[in-house]
């Protein structure tokens, strides 16, 4: 568990320092207004919101939550062995968006072979290699929600690691 906590603690470093450079290397040029905004946009904090409960989850029955708000869907498994991007004391809690990175259809999880499905022309993501397209017209892989597991069980979405469908930034302006 202890191990998990830090490769969770090191991806978010990694995703904040990412940023922290781009904002670095942005600032010696001359921005567009339009890429002000998209800056600031990719640079708001994400919610630490709490979605489930370890005690919750049954194994390869996905759970329907949303982050980082409640216009996002998605869904948090447990697959039952360690997956990238897993938390939780056995490193298998996993949560995805569950809106096509193609064209935002709703998808659904196929517990047989442990991807997500797109009714809207077939795409299928890798629960298990961190939503990674194994078929399919997307571009992108599907966003995945950065988990944390505290010592009670209670589980936190901190994060997303790709942007969510139809969405100039991962988290809506207020
Ligand atoms: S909307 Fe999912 S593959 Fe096109």
């Amino acid at each position: 568990m202890k191990c998990n906590r830090l490769v969770d603690a090191g991806r978010r470093q990694f995703l904040r320092g990412s940023v922290t450079a781009a904002a670095a290397g942005a600032a010696a040029t001359v921005m567009t207004p339009q890429q002000a905004k998209a800056q600031a946009l990719a640079r708001v904090d994400y919610p630490a919101n709490r979605l489930a409960n370890i005690a919750d989850l049954v194994e390869n029955d996905p759970l329907d939550i949303a982050y980082p708000d409640p216009d996002s869907p998605g869904v948090l498994l447990k697959l039952g062995q360690s997956v990238e991007g897993g938390v939780g004391p056995d490193g298998d809690i996993v949560a995805f968006s569950v809106l096509c990175p193609h064209k935002g259809w709703f998808m659904s999880y196929n517990s047989d072979d442990r991807t997500m499905n797109c009714p809207g022309h077939y795409s299928r993501f890798d629960v298990e290699a961190g939503g990674q397209q194994v078929w399919g017209h997307a571009t992108n892989n599907l966003p995945q929600f950065i988990l944390r597991v505290d010592e009670e069980g209670e589980i936190y979405a901190e994060g997303v690691d790709e942007l969510i469908y139809g969405r100039l930034s991962n988290v809506l302006e207020s």
